[in-house]
């Protein structure tokens, strides 16, 4: 997606993929084939490259800091990104600026993840410091019974656990920034991200707020965007709990909250992460309608022929289908609907429709 931002501005891209089958490598003129972390792909990479930006966060800070030392242009920075990979940093350094999250500990023993729940009450959250998405890497632990085997496993497998107070969430919501090395920033329409089991599904623009929400979450991410000092897009996932606003987690590059931006907005995150990255002024993040919707492709348990499907689905009015040219494994996100409209709850509907037929699944009951 960012390929087909860069297009019309005259920008070559040229990608470093782990497989050949990588989605960005399916449409990237230039596919340099090699690791994220590896030094050698890495050094062509920048033998090639006047910038170079990121679509993840699994990447060797070690080898980002040993590329700027050599004066290689990165956007956003390896001291950012150590941030944007690590849950744990990100509280920290929040927490250091006084933005708002939630109660959090970092744990090694069992006994210390008891005393945590203790004071804050079960639930309590466990999660991955690094290396989750999509759920994976976060469980919620009932009773103080189930930490025990989940720090036993962490401890076997090397990962860092950061442990949150379960939050009462009433919305869960994203604020995309667009912000370039000066400090100019553009800050979009805030979106209601609808989760399931700890999976994004849905994301729906503007997001029902009221007034004062809406200026006070576009406000926390211009915040954490000038804490972290990013350079590009930043996504800043914030939980709406009893009444006020509280980081989950942010991303520093572009985001599943920001893919309706493509049709739902002036300038898509895509473009405005190029023209930030590189310094150049950044587009109208205004919305093209009043309302749009976007609705992930998750694969069903049932694999669909996607080429078979998509005429369906593209006969529902408006809606616009982007697919990833990934083989539908069940779970797995190989693609995504935005539809706009006047209404959002008419431009939902075709939207989760329109993905509904291409993941095989029945539409999911739309409950609020
Ligand atoms: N402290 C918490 N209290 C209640 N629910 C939580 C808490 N932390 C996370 N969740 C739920 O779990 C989901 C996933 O958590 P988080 O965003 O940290 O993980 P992730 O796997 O990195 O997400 P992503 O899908 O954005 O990659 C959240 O969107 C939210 O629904
Ligand atoms: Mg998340």
């Amino acid at each position: 997606m960012t390929v087909q931002a860069a297009i019309p501005l005259g920008i070559t891209v040229q990608v470093l993929a782990a497989s050949p089958d990588d989605s960005a490598a399916l449409v990237c003129p230039t596919v340099i084939l090699g690791p994220p972390d590896g030094p050698e792909a890495l050094d062509r990479l920048a033998a090639a490259s006047d910038v170079i930006t990121f679509d993840h966060e699994l990447v060797d800070v070690g080898q980002l800091r040993r590329l700027e030392a050599a004066g290689q242009a990165l956007h956003p920075s390896a001291a950012t990104m150590a941030v944007a990979q690590d849950k744990g940093e990100q509280h920290r350094r929040f927490a250091a600026a006084g933005l708002p999250v939630p109660a959090h500990t970092f744990v090694s023993g069992v006994a210390e993840l008891i005393a945590f729940g203790k004071r804050h009450g079960w639930p309590v959250v466990a999660k991955a410091c690094r290396g989750g998405y999509d759920g994976r890497g976060v469980w919620v632990l009932p009773e103080p019974h189930a930490a025990q085997q989940l720090l036993d496993r962490a401890a076997a497998a090397g990962i860092g656990l950061l442990v949150e107070r379960w939050v009462p969430i009433e919305r869960e919501i994203a604020v995309l920034v667009a912000r370039r090395g000066d400090g100019t920033s553009a800050v979009y329409p805030v979106v209601e991200t609808v989760q399931r089991d700890g999976i994004c599904h849905e994301v729906l623009a503007p997001a029902p707020l009221g007034a004062d929400l809406t200026a006070a979450a576009r406000r926390l991410a211009l915040a954490v965007a000038e804490a972290v000092d990013v350079t590009g897009i930043l996504a800043v996932e914030i939980f709406v709990t009893e009444g006020t606003l509280m980081v989950n987690e942010i991303a520093t590059r572009p985001h599943n909250s920001g893919h309706f931006s493509i049709e739902g907005c002036v300038t898509s995150q895509f473009e405005n992460h190029l023209r930030a990255i590189l310094g150049w002024p950044l587009g109208s993040t205004a919305l093209t309608a009043p309302a749009a919707a976007m609705a992930n492709i998750l694969a069903g348990p049932n694999p669909v022929d996607l080429a078979g499907a998509l005429p369906e689905a593209l006969a529902i009015e408006g809606v616009h289908v982007h697919l990833y040219g990934k083989a539908p494994r069940p779970g797995r996100k190989v693609g995504h609907v935005t539809a706009l409209g006047d209404d959002i709850g008419d431009a939902r509907e075709r939207a989760v429709r329109a993905a509904a037929v291409l993941t095989g699944r029945a539409p999911a009951h739309i409950t609020s």
